[in-house]
């Protein structure tokens, strides 16, 4: 999109001359596709949440083309199959439930916590106790009984939303005492840190970033997958890449022959160029520089906002990465609507956007379910009061002023109180 000068966008990648040497570097060595900048950018990744929070010894980082990719390739490797239910957050991008369906599974929606934009471990543990007494995933409605999925659960996919992590002790509990699988949808949050010291993403059996244009970090379209499950990582390795062996060459030859392989099974075209490890490597070794950042800009806003206006600061802790700021609007103290808030935001050139629509009430999995608004209340509460606002590496002062200008005077304008 065609933006003014005095626009502020939504978002905006932090791109220097270290990026755009390391992508001259890979276009000038005439290898552009899967190679040593891959395994280079695999090793510093894990480097990174290994290094000063790291637990655990053992984590392998697998670079993919997209996280929609990683989660998809996640669930496979952890055997999701026809029929398997898996839980997840109703309120959340698209790629976390998709995933699900890709593989034949049923999709579980979970509602938020209240006040929170991430899964609510009493509302997954309730949802889990009626699925193991043979009921359906929601309670009743309409009459007796409960409806939606039911089935054995099999794995839940917490989002660590907006940066923040989730509670993954009361998660990890939960999904002992059941039997899941627990994989991490972190697109949001590199770098985001528990309180014990451990990053997102390194908790559960797996870990999924995005380096998707508007992410944390940015290789335009791209993703990792972590784990310190060898026999998982084994599984994803094999499935990026079509499903090929290439080990079988060291077995059935002594020649040095690289050109033989065999197919395995049916994997998928999920690897990630060296073009795009490159520019991942560039952004990795500023990582924190770019979120101490995103944490100055968050801040300036949690100044601004902090009382007296009809609106709610996002919720926040030490190990946030602060990918965005979603503001809620106390609409009953507000004689506009947020759609209308949205539309003089923008008029005012400044980018906003919404974190999510909730996909309970998404055409296909609302039919496909047979769901309704009201089934998950606080998503739809989130939902209607929310807006992102810009938040961007980058941003300077006088923008991040104008930013806050625009909202206030909305607000005030606008204000009940
Ligand atoms: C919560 C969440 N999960 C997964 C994804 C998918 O990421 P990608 O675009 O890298 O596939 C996104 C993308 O915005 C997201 O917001």
């Amino acid at each position: 999109m065609w933006m003014d000068k005095g626009d502020i966008p939504f978002a905006r990648p932090f791109i220097g001359p270290e990026e755009e040497e390391a992508v001259l570097r890979v276009l000038r060595s005439g290898w552009l596709t899967t190679g040593l900048e891959v395994l280079a950018f695999e090793a510093e990744f894990t480097r990174f949440l290994e290094g000063s929070g790291g637990r655990l010894p053992g984590l392998q980082s697998l670079a993919v083309n997209s996280a929609t990719s990683g989660l998809h390739l996640a669930l496979e490797a952890c055997g999701i199959r026809t029929g398997d239910l898996v839980l997840v957050p109703a309120y959340t991008f698209v790629s976390t439930a998709e995933v699900v369906r890709y593989l034949h599974a049923e999709v579980v929606f979970v509602d938020t916590a209240p006040g929170t934009f991430h899964i609510d471990p009493q509302a997954l543990e309730a949802t889990l106790v009626r699925l193991c007494r043979g009921e359906g995933a929601y309670p009743q409605r309409h009459g007796p009984g409960s409806f939606g999925p039911r089935g054995t659960p099999k794995a839940v996919i917490p989002v660590h939303y907006g940066g923040l992590p989730c509670d993954m002790d009361a998660i990890m509990a939960i999904a002992r005492r059941y039997g899941l699988r627990v994989i991490e949808d972190a697109a949001h949050a590199f770098p985001s840190q528990l309180s014990n010291g451990s990053w997102a993403g390194t908790i559960g059996d797996l870990g999924v970033f995005s380096f998707y244009a508007t992410k944390t970090l940015t290789t335009g379209e791209g993703g990792m997958v972590v784990s310190r499950d060898p026999e998982i990582a084994g599984r994803i390795a094999l499935m990026r890449s079509h499903g090929i062996d290439r080990s079988v060459w060291h077995r059935y030859t002594d020649t040095k022959a690289s050109w033989y392989y065999e197919v395995v099974a049916a994997g998928y075209k999920y690897n990630m160029p060296d073009l795009l490890a490159a520019l991942g490597r560039a952004q990795l070794a500023r990582a924190m520089e770019l979120l101490a950042m995103r944490r100055k800009i968050a801040a300036a806003y949690d100044t601004a906002f902090h009382d007296g206006l009809p609106v709610s600061l996002p919720p926040t802790g030490p190990g946030d990465a602060r990918h965005l700021y979603p503001l809620r609007l106390n609409l009953e103290r507000l004689s506009i609507t947020r759609d209308k808030v949205i539309e003089k935001i923008q008029a005012a050139r400044v980018g906003v956007s919404v974190h999510f629509i909730p996909l309970h009430i998404m055409p296909y999995y609302r039919d496909r379910y047979s769901l309704i608004e009201a089934d998950f209340p606080e998503s739809m509460r989130s939902f209607q009061q929310v807006i992102s606002l810009p938040l961007w590496p980058g941003m300077q002062y006088a923008q991040i002023d104008r930013v806050i200008t625009v909202v206030k005077t909305i607000a005030q304008e606008y204000s009940r109180s």
